[in-house]
């Protein structure tokens, strides 16, 4: 982990609440499904964000705003410098991929899932990606998933986009998942036979594994989703918790 001053340099508006940000001037080297603690100006706390990519010193992020912590970061004017913790957690196991990896994300779990499939790709794997969204209008980075080779396909509570119903409708075959997600999708994953892991959300204070207020009761005792998470293998969550 490390505290770096990074520079907001480009906003782009992916649907009415969510944002994609750049900050650059990144020296640590992050993996998929790492995350990084931004100090939001005005908020004690800082807000936990997954990197959605990263590459030669730029960051991506994509930010829903839905609290007050969040509307403010989105409203950030470019040039602004944050100060970030980077370097977060364990990223997903690229290892355990096999040879055709299924990728599932819902809302804004669909951001960590990105860097891990263009990793994928670069790796020379076929990816499926299987995005979950409400409606049609909170849809995004369909086409950046397209670009990066991936086999996409949709999903919409309400059907105005894609197939009717949930991501989980969508999954086919495959060797190994990813997902990130609500927890009702997370907890219906976690019942295929395919084996997987997954990426958890929690109210973080620290975000480093200092203050114990993450900490999950899992299969092999209490876990900090900010330190030996977020992400997980399906068997070691326990879901009624
Ligand atoms: C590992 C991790 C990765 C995440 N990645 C993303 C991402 O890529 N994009 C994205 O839009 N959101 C992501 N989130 C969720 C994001 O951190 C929360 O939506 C955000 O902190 C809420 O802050 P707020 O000021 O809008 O809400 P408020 O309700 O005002 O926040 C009050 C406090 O609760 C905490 N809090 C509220 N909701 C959550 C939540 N769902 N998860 C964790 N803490 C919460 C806040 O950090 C803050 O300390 C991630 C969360 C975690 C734990
Ligand atoms: S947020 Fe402090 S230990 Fe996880």
């Amino acid at each position: 982990m490390k505290e770096e001053k990074l520079i907001l340099t480009g906003k782009r508006q992916l649907t009415p609440r969510v944002t994609e940000m750049t900050l650059e001037g990144v020296t640590e080297k992050m993996r998929p499904g790492q995350f990084v603690n931004l100090a939001v100006p005005g908020f004690a706390l800082r807000r936990p964000i997954s990197v959605c990519d990263l590459e030669a010193g730029r960051l991506r992020l994509v930010v829903r705003s839905g609290g007050r912590g969040t509307e403010t970061l989105t409203a950030l004017p470019a040039g602004q410098e944050l100060s970030v913790l980077t370097g977060l957690g364990n990223g997903y196991d690229l290892s355990r991929a096999g040879t055709c990896p299924v990728l599932a994300g819902g809302g804004v779990g669909v951001p960590p899932l990105y860097y891990l499939a263009r990793a994928l790709r670069q790796a020379g794997l076929p990816v499926t990606v299987c995005l979950g969204f409400n409606t049609e209008s909170e849809l995004f980075y369909e086409e950046e998933f397209r670009a990066l080779g991936c086999d996409v396909r949709v999903a919409t509570v309400d059907g105005s986009r894609g197939t009717k119903g949930f991501v989980t409708a969508l999954i086919p075959e495959g060797s190994y998942f990813y997902a990130c997600g609500p927890v009702p999708m997370l907890r219906s994953l976690s019942r295929l036979e395919m084996p997987g892991e997954m990426s958890l959300e929690a109210r973080m204070g620290c975000g480093f594994g200092a203050c114990m207020g993450c900490s999950q009761r899992m299969t092999g005792g209490m876990r900090r989703i900010c330190r030996e998470g977020p992400v997980f293998r399906k068997e070691e969550i326990l879901w009624d918790d």
